[in-house]
């Protein structure tokens, strides 16, 4: 199935129809900010030519947008490189284009070296430089091997051409916003300050204008992008400074837009005004993805964390005492160097503690380069394993008690997507539960009142509540 995405304002174009326009296939790895900039990639093809299509066999390009988090990740790039080797080599056999292009965190972090370890990639391209994608791409043609990643001096934002209405619509009535990106945290296991760099924040009016062409394509919810999203800041109209809260305070006034949501913060940066903002915007949805890691102070030290587990606690407290049905959601290491059984112990007693309703947990995974590498006294992957499994029985514990807490209960979801069933939807509960409902009546995009009848562990069901 191909999906149209060629621009219609891209007057400097051949006009190509269906049939003889290159097609891209996307393949996203890693965190959200990966989808969007994916989706920003094939706007910036889409004045090329390029329509996107769902089949790698039928691709003319296909890109790899990456993610070099954990070890893992970052290898599952270099095994898909293997078969698109093979493919390139049939292509060329049928004297056809066939070009491969790695975006993303390993393309920043290891750059040219992806070139000499797979030899049939043409471009390799940095996060930063996106808007430089299709020029990559005209300098491959011609012969050459482009390695595009530098930090441009210039906005990208202002650079990639704007989504237009038709593909808004296409990509649903959910959307994720980037407002910042980039991390100068340093945690010493983290990958992330080397390939994203330092902390940018996009202004204000930029985003505005992006919420309000969103809102205009039928979106009704927006995620704020970040990898640290609560470190964003900005200035108002009349000079002033604003952080996360007074941005929500903003976005809040965008006519269509009934929720927004904001991922991933840092506790350091959780301000008084963000705070606020959740307890005074209805928009703002009862649900916060909270990373802390790792329970035991410690651990939390080596990891350059830059707060305890009484803070992230006390944190916590303020923010259910302003909103309490906040949903909590976070993100845990285990066998970080050093972590002793205690410091184990210490990170599942914060757990019990906080009661998550959701949660990732992953394996320590040494990345060259960071200072976490540079350290002695590694867990052993046994032990690793055998805690990550204790770990994750109590957070799917909890998840399913929040999810049966729900039971009865009449909340608002959002229809997102249709169902298995014909005359069923699939919606968003404000907890970002999904929901199943029959609602023949109703369309995706609407917010409907409805009865939790049943939960599972992933997903919960309902009926419609009339009125
Ligand atoms: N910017 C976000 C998330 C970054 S990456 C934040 O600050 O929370 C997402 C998650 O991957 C992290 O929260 C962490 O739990 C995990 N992670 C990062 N580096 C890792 C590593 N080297 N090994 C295992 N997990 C890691
Ligand atoms: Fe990585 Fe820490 Fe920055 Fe999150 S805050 S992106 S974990 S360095
Ligand atoms: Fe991965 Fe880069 Fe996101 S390393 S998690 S894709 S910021």
């Amino acid at each position: 199935m191909t999906q149209d995405i060629a621009s219609l304002d891209a007057p400097d174009l051949p006009v190509r129809d269906g049939s003889n326009s290159r097609k891209v296939f996307v393949k996203t790895y890693g965190c959200q900010m990966n989808v969007y900039d994916s989706g920003r990639m094939a706007d910036a093809l889409a004045r090329d030519g390029y329509v996107q299509t769902e089949d790698m066999q039928d691709a003319d390009l296909v890109l790899l947008n990456t993610c070099h988090i954990r070890e893992k990740a970052a290898e599952k790039v270099y095994s898909a490189l293997g078969r698109l080797r093979d493919m390139k080599k049939e292509r060329a056999a049928e004297g056809r284009e066939f070009m491969i292009g790695v975006a993303g965190c390993v393309a920043q972090a290891e750059g040219e070296e992806i070139l000499r370890r797979a030899p049939a990639v043409d471009v390799v391209i940095g996060p930063q430089t996106y808007h430089r994608l299709p020029e990559a791409l005209k300098r491959a043609r011609a012969g050459d091997r482009v390695v595009e990643t530098d930090y441009a001096v210039e906005d990208k934002f202002e650079h990639l051409p704007a989504t237009d209405k038709a593909k808004i619509r296409a990509r649903g009535v959910t959307a994720f916003l980037t407002v910042q990106e980039g991390c100068d945290k340093f945690c010493t296991f983290c990958v992330v300050p080397y390939t994203r760099g330092s902390e940018v924040s996009r202004p204000l009016a930029q985003i505005l204008d992006e919420a309000k062409k969103l809102a205009d394509g039928g979106v009704r919810e927006i995620t704020l992008l970040g990898q640290n999203v609560n470190a964003w800041h900005g200035q108002g109209r009349n000079g002033e400074s604003l952080t996360l809260g007074d941005l929500l305070y903003e976005l809040a006034t965008v006519p269509g837009i009934a929720r927004l949501r904001y991922t991933t913060s840092h506790p350091r940066d959780m301000d008084d005004r963000l705070i606020e903002a959740h307890r005074d915007l209805r928009v703002l949805m009862p649900y916060l993805h909270l990373p802390v890691q790792a329970g035991s102070d410690r651990i939390l030290k080596a990891m350059n964390r830059r707060h305890t587990a009484a803070e992230y606690l006390t944190l916590i407290e303020r923010i259910r005492a302003v909103r309490p049905d906040i949903a909590m959601s976070g993100d845990f290491i285990v066998g970080f160097p050093g972590e002793t059984d205690a410091d184990f112990e210490a990170t599942m007693a914060l757990i019990k503690t906080v009661h998550y309703a959701q949660a990732f947990s992953f394996k320590y995974s040494t990345r060259p380069g960071t200072p976490g590498a540079e350290l002695g006294d590694q867990v052993d992957d046994a032990v690793k394993t055998e805690r990550l499994e204790r770990l994750q029985a109590l957070l799917f514990e909890q998840q399913r008690a929040f999810n049966e807490g729900c039971m009865d209960k009449e909340i608002d979801i959002l229809l997102e997507k249709p169902g298995r069933m014909p005359g069923q939807l699939i919606g968003r509960s404000p907890w970002l539960q999904s929901v199943n409902v029959d609602a023949k009546a109703s369309q995706i995009g609407d917010i409907i009142k409805v009865r939790i009848t049943g939960t599972g562990p992933n997903s919960l069901f309902s009926e419609l509540v009339a009125g």
